[in-house]
């Protein structure tokens, strides 16, 4: 990588074709925070799991939501609970990682979860086939707009007549102390390296979209990991679920079920068709 390469403007939503859950490496590190109770890494700490599983189960029991998806699994660690609760729970995640260990973790557990290691842009998701359908810990923001159109569009068409399509996103109070930062290290046995390599960061925002860059630099070869992340209001999101067809949509301030406050860093959809 020379510094014309690094120096170049990065096309929003650009892919490197390079990413933290499916890198072997770096995924392995995702997994750690996937499964560190006590953090909101790769999913949220216990207590709000519990907290968010409780009104879950409340509101939307099993025996009149009985077939969940759950998109972008993760290592199960809502799906285990789901299935537990009385729910028939299919899992998708592209991270083979992390399907790999939620299978083993079932198997172990005795527990008869559907997982399946896809993107769920691609995978097939079956029509009119369940009841709820979840996006849990704001990966709706990670995608482009027409990623998010194509995902509300599958769900619009995967869920049973009923069936609640229901996520989280993050608002732009999570970056109002936002400022771009540019760092350099050498390391190595990291979250990003094994090897000894220069890491340099990079984040910038374009409008309600922020960019996390990290570029490996290693004697023979190069790493870059593009992390996109967007923000939005209630309105917004609420905009693009219509767009899709969906009428019925409450909103709150996280999967917890807590009540709407502007002051909130992520704003939960529950929404129907009809
Ligand atoms: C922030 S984590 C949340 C995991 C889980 N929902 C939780 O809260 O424990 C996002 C998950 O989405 C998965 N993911 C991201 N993009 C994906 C895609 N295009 N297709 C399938 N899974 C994806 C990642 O592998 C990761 O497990």
């Amino acid at each position: 990588m020379n510094i014309n390469q690094l120096n170049k403007t990065v096309t929003i939503f650009a892919d490197t074709g390079e990413n933290i859950w499916t890198d072997p490496y770096v995924a392995q590190q995702m997994l750690a925070a996937h499964l560190n109770e006590q953090a909101d890494g790769a999913t949220r700490n216990k207590s709000f799991v519990e907290k968010s599983l409780k009104w879950l189960n409340e509101e939307f029991p099993a025996v009149d939501y009985p077939k969940i998806l759950d998109l972008g699994c993760g290592p199960g660690i809502y799906a285990e609970k789901f299935l537990r609760a009385g729910y028939q729970v299919t899992g998708l995640d592209f991270s083979r990682t992390s399907i790999d260990y939620a299978r083993q973790s079932a198997e172990e557990k005795g527990l008869e979860i559907d997982y399946i290691c896809a993107d769920y842009l691609m995978a097939d998701w079956q029509e009119g086939r369940y009841d709820l359908i979840f996006m849990i810990y704001c990966d709706l923001g990670v995608l482009s707009h027409e990623g998010r159109k194509l995902i509300l569009q599958k769900a619009a068409q995967a869920l049973n007549p009923g069936g609640k399509l229901i996520f989280d996103v993050f608002t732009p109070e999570k970056y109002k102390e936002f400022t771009p930062t540019q760092t350099w290290q050498i390391e190595e046995n990291s979250f990003w390296s094994a090897e000894p390599c220069l890491h340099l960061q990079r984040s910038k925002q374009y409008g309600r979209t922020y960019l996390d860059a990290h570029h490996l630099l290693y004697e023979q070869n190069q790493k870059t990991f593009y992390i996109w992340e967007t923000v939005f209001t209630p309105e917004e999101v609420i905009e693009e679920l219509r767009a899709e067809g969906f009428t019925k949509i409450e909103v709150y301030s996280n999967l917890a079920g807590d009540l709407w406050e502007a002051d909130s860093d992520t704003a939960c959809f529950v929404s129907a068709i009809k």
